[in-house]
């Protein structure tokens, strides 16, 4: 039995996470635009982040229930701002050095492109130069005795 608030009565397996475990609707993905201490800071050089535009038309185009859309804070690589994350089953796309609302435009046109085929497509071939990797792969492992 679960003793967490709200969650009385249901049964959790050793090992298990406490919770509901689908959601509701078909959500492909998340779209996260960061507007941090860097992103969209003119006083630091980069170009601003609109997102209230985003925002009104990501309602109007009906996009949320498909993708959803956050503006967040930093994300961490403010070496590239403007960042966004698009994060989905399949892991997560970094997309920086957003220099103009002409990116952020083609996201929205590409989200609702992806929602009207149910699932996500490949970002529009002029995105594919903002792409980085947020993560090298390095070693973790101490340096053997030599
Ligand atoms: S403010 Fe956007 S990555 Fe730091």
């Amino acid at each position: 039995m679960n003793r967490v608030a709200g969650l009385e009565g249901a049964s959790t397996e050793p090992g298990e996470l406490p919770g509901p475990r689908t959601v509701r609707g078909r959500v492909l993905g998340q779209l996260v635009v960061c507007e941090g201490c860097c992103c969209g800071q003119a006083s630091k050089g980069h170009a601003p982040v609109p997102s209230t535009e985003l925002k009104r038309e990501w309602k109007e185009r009906k996009l949320a229930r498909a993708i959803h859309l956050t503006v967040s804070g930093c994300l961490g690589p403010c070496d590239v701002a403007n960042v966004c994350a698009i994060v989905s089953r399949d892991g997560v796309t970094w997309i920086g050095g957003i220099k103009s609302a002409e990116p952020y435009r083609l996201l929205m046109d590409w989200a609702e492109a992806s929602r009207a085929a149910g699932w996500l497509l490949p970002l529009p071939e002029a995105l594919e130069g903002h792409r980085f990797a947020r993560f090298d792969v390095v070693s973790i492992l101490p340096d053997e005795p030599s």
